[in-house]
């Protein structure tokens, strides 16, 4: 009995010891940060109670440590499963405490495991990541570790889920997991990714930044477009993953989660009749659309701040999870650019991944025409939006709200790039260009001729509008299924999406395919 309490009570210390990780006095410097320790953004992460920790007593590798006697407890990461809303999830949170979180091997080792059960079992993988980048002292063994990480993003992409959480630091190589994964969360004015520093880009190219705008939240969030979504702070970020994970299967073989809608299938929206403007060149909002055809407040918009002239997002249709892609009028006209298409194609691939079905509504002239495109590969960066709409076997809806012209007409889910079902709209406009564009190739020369050209360009415009910028001409072809009422298309959708839902189709076998990137 002694004994056995003796052993217990080692047993505990050692638990308390692990559990403190770099020591109360860097817990409360921490804290005076505002940040959150490893173990309580676990707790807050995860439901209650229901985290367990895996690998905790690991500890560094003492030949290459400064003090080989000082025991680095779980060095530096807690690694563990938990769940969100009842399912399973593999967890690593990095505890700057212990040496800055940075990776050394025994931490990679951990991170690996975590990442290898996740994937057999079919978990999705969640990291919150808070580091100083490679262990300095572990030199190559840090460098082995990260690649070794990186290897594991890689072949699991597309298993099962990847979600980064940067609550901290991120910087150097170290980047490159969170880049490897779905999505990357970050927390404003407390987390920043970069791959150089301020300090060497001053060195290396004389420009002068601070942390914040290089690599902060904001920055990722509307300039690189790294960042998936950012949050105020650490609870809130940490919040999103949660809901997030609702949209989202465990794993690729599994459908996503169902729950009850809080909306009924067919309500019908009126609104809509009128929301697109008589003005061909006014805009109007693509959100609101969305908003208004999706179950109530089930969008989640992702990269909200990037490209805004697309829109990405998960959103719910009669409790099911599906992918919305649009554009928005409203923003640069809805124009297809590099970073629009870098945005959307990235966003389908996902999908298609993880069994969501894919919802395009298209509004757009077309691609983004300039020099600038050209030379920065907008042909290559266009031909990645064909590629991912061709490669997904996932249900596919679209609906074409008013212009599809040319270029955007095809990539935009069209019925000819594998479409389940394609709507349009009595407002669409599919055609190889607009009215204006058309009158300048087409009817130039007598429009010159004419005694009153501005009237005969106003005439010719409406007989090439009647003739040919309507969606009847593609119905007509059988390229558009139906013209519907804009009020009946969350109908008109969720009945589509019950249709197709058990579509099977199969590519021919291959290695993988070589998409443009
Ligand atoms: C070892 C590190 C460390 C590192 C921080 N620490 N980074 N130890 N290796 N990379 C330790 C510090 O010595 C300190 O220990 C503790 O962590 C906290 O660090 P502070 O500097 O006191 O914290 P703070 O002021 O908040 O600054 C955080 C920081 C800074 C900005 C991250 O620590 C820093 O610049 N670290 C180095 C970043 C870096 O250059 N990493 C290598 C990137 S290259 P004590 O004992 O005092 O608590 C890379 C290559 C990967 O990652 C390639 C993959 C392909």
């Amino acid at each position: 009995m002694q004994s056995e309490n003796a052993r217990l009570s080692k047993l505990k210390e050692i638990r308390r010891q692990s559990k403190l990780g770099g020591g109360e006095a860097r817990i409360a410097k921490h804290h005076e940060k505002g940040k959150l320790t490893a173990r309580e953004r676990l707790d807050e992460l995860l439901d209650p109670a229901s985290f367990h920790e895996l690998l905790p007593f690991v500890t560094q590798r003492a030949d290459l440590a400064e003090n080989p006697e000082e025991s680095l407890p779980g060095d530096g990461v807690v690694t563990g499963y938990g769940q969100i809303n009842g399912r399973t999830v593999y967890v690593y949170a990095q505890d700057f405490t212990v040496m800055g979180g940075s990776l050394g091997e025994a931490q990679s080792q951990k991170i690996c495991r975590i990442m290898d059960l996740a994937a057999q079992n079919g978990a999705p993988i969640i990291g919150l990541i808070d580091s100083g980048g490679a262990r300095i002292q572990e030199g190559i063994y840090s460098l082995k570790g990260y690649a070794e990480i990186f290897r594991r993003n890689a072949i699991y992409s597309g298993v099962v889920p990847q979600i980064s959480l940067i609550l901290g630091p991120c910087a150097g190589g170290a980047a490159y997991s969170p880049a490897l994964t779905d999505f990357i969360f970050m927390v404003e004015k407390q987390s920043y990714m970069f791959i150089t520093g301020p300090n060497v880009i001053k060195a290396i190219t004389g420009e002068e930044v601070d942390f914040e705008s290089l690599g902060g939240a904001q920055t990722h969030l509307s300039v690189s477009g790294v960042a998936s979504l950012t949050a105020p702070n650490e609870v809130e970020t940490l919040s999103l993953c949660r809901s997030l994970m609702s949209y989202l299967p465990s794993n690729n073989m599994e459908n996503p989660p169902f729950y009850a809608p809080a909306d009924v299938p067919f309500r019908m929206d009126a609104e809509l009749n009128s929301i697109i403007p008589d003005d061909p060149t006014s805009p109007y909002s693509m959100h609101e659309v969305i908003l208004r055809v999706m179950d109530q407040n089930s969008f989640l918009e992702l990269q909200p701040a990037f490209a805004t002239n697309a829109i990405i997002g998960l959103a719910r249709l009669n409790g099911c999870s599906v992918g919305i892609v649009s554009q928005e009028p409203s923003a640069l006209a809805g124009v297809i650019d590099i970073d629009a298409s870098d945005k959307i194609c990235r966003f389908v691939r996902f999908c298609d991944c993880f069994n969501i079905p894919l919802i395009t509504f298209v509004d757009s002239p077309g691609f983004l025409p300039g020099v600038n495109q050209e030379h920065r590969g907008i042909i290559r960066h266009g031909a990645k939006v064909l590629y991912a709409y061709s490669e997904a076997t996932v249900p596919k809806v679209s609906v074409v709200t008013r212009k599809a012209y040319g270029g955007a007409y095809v990539v935009m889910s069209s019925k000819f790039l594998g479409t389940d079902i394609n709507y349009a709209w009595p407002t669409a406009e599919i055609a190889v260009m607009g009215a204006d564009g058309a009158a300048n190739i087409l009817y130039q020369k007598q429009i010159d001729k004419s005694a009153d050209p501005v009237a005969e360009r106003d005439r010719v415009m409406r007989e090439y509008t009647e003739k040919y910028l309507n969606p009847y001409v593609a119905a007509r072809a059988g390229i558009v299924d139906e013209i519907i009422e804009p009020s009946e298309t969350r109908v008109k959708i969720i009945s589509a999406l019950a249709a197709i839902r058990e579509k099977q189709e199969h590519s021919p076998a291959r290695k993988h395919g070589n998409s443009p990137v």
